[in-house]
């Protein structure tokens, strides 16, 4: 088992389907008020760069309801890169907690605090991946079917959430439809790894510009913002770029019975209408609520006396 949760792509389809088994009855355990409180006296670091709301709350209360403890950081508390070294202030830390979810621009940052720390380093969104976000994804997906069985499609920006769901899907040979401007492909190196993965794994991993192909016989169609933290300077050009990938009632209509979904934070109007994310189709507060499990699962595997 890996030391760190950063890429999906470090782990195998049983480890996931593991953590997707004990995120399931993690959330059983809690809709039943039963004790679980599996990490007593574990601490947790919480570093993050960019904004966040569910990340944050799932991994604080997470490790709370398990018994354990979580400290925010934030970065001009600790200055990584201007007052400390990446790796000072992972050595330090490393002596202290027992774990470090990090959310970085840099992907690559991320991968250097885990390399250097003795702690496991979870990944809570760098501009790369989102690895947390599509475990709760798929978490929500098999509360409706068969992994195996469902088609989900992707619709807009090859942003994080399309790298980390292709990874995923590939390795767990899932089938997964794509459609993106042809400017705003997921990453090459992403779609590369996920290519040799699939080939082990079965995955179908469809490729297109044409949201209505994708989401033709789909099951679950899923969409992300078309501007992501950072990008905030570039919105009013990616509003123009991603227009046709709009998820609304129509484009949703050309699948009979899919569910739509969204990691969130949305921009309503833009990437989704209001019809479809308030509707009776919609899963995105379940996806939310099973950040929580989840995330738990993982923090439980990674942290765990057990390890
Ligand atoms: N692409 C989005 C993901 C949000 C969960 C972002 O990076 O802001």
């Amino acid at each position: 088992m890996p030391k760190d949760f950063i890429t999906l792509a470090d782990w195998s389809a049983e480890e996931l389907l593991a953590l997707l088994d004990r995120a399931r009855e993690f959330k059983e355990l809690r809709q039943q008020s039963k004790e679980h409180q599996t990490l007593p006296g574990r601490v947790l670091a919480m570093f993050f760069e960019k904004p966040s709301l569910r990340t944050h709350v799932t991994f604080e209360a997470g490790m709370t309801q398990l018994g354990g403890h979580a400290i925010l950081l934030r970065p001009e508390q600790i200055g990584i890169g201007t007052r400390e070294s990446p790796q000072d202030v992972v050595s330090n830390l490393s002596r202290w907690v027992d774990g470090l979810v990090a959310r970085t621009f840099s992907h690559a940052l991320v991968e250097e605090l885990a390399r250097v720390a003795h702690i496991p380093v979870i990944n809570g969104l760098t501009d790369l991946l989102h690895p947390c976000q599509v475990m709760a994804d798929f978490q929500t997906i098999a509360e409706k079917c068969e992994l195996k069985t469902a088609a989900i499609a992707y619709l807009g920006d090859g942003n994080n959430m399309a790298n980390s769901l292709i990874l995923g899907a590939s390795v767990l040979g899932l089938e997964l439809r794509l459609a993106t401007p042809a400017s705003h492909r997921p990453a090459l190196r992403v779609r590369r790894r996920a290519d040799e993965l699939a080939a082990a794994s079965g995955a179908k991993i469809g490729r297109s510009e044409d949201p209505a192909e994708a989401v033709g016989g789909a099951n679950f169609v899923y969409t992300a913002t078309w501007t992501s933290r950072g990008q905030e300077d570039e919105r009013e050009l990616r509003k123009k770029i991603f227009h046709p990938y709009q998820l609304n009632e129509e484009l949703l209509g050309q699948s009979e019975d899919a569910y739509a979904m969204h990691c969130l934070p949305a921009h309503r109007g833009e990437e989704i209408t209001d019809e479809v994310l308030d509707g009776d189709r919609s899963l995105v507060l379940v996806q939310a609520e099973n950040r929580l499990h989840a995330q738990k699962a993982v923090l439980e595997r990674l942290l765990g006396p057990s390890r």
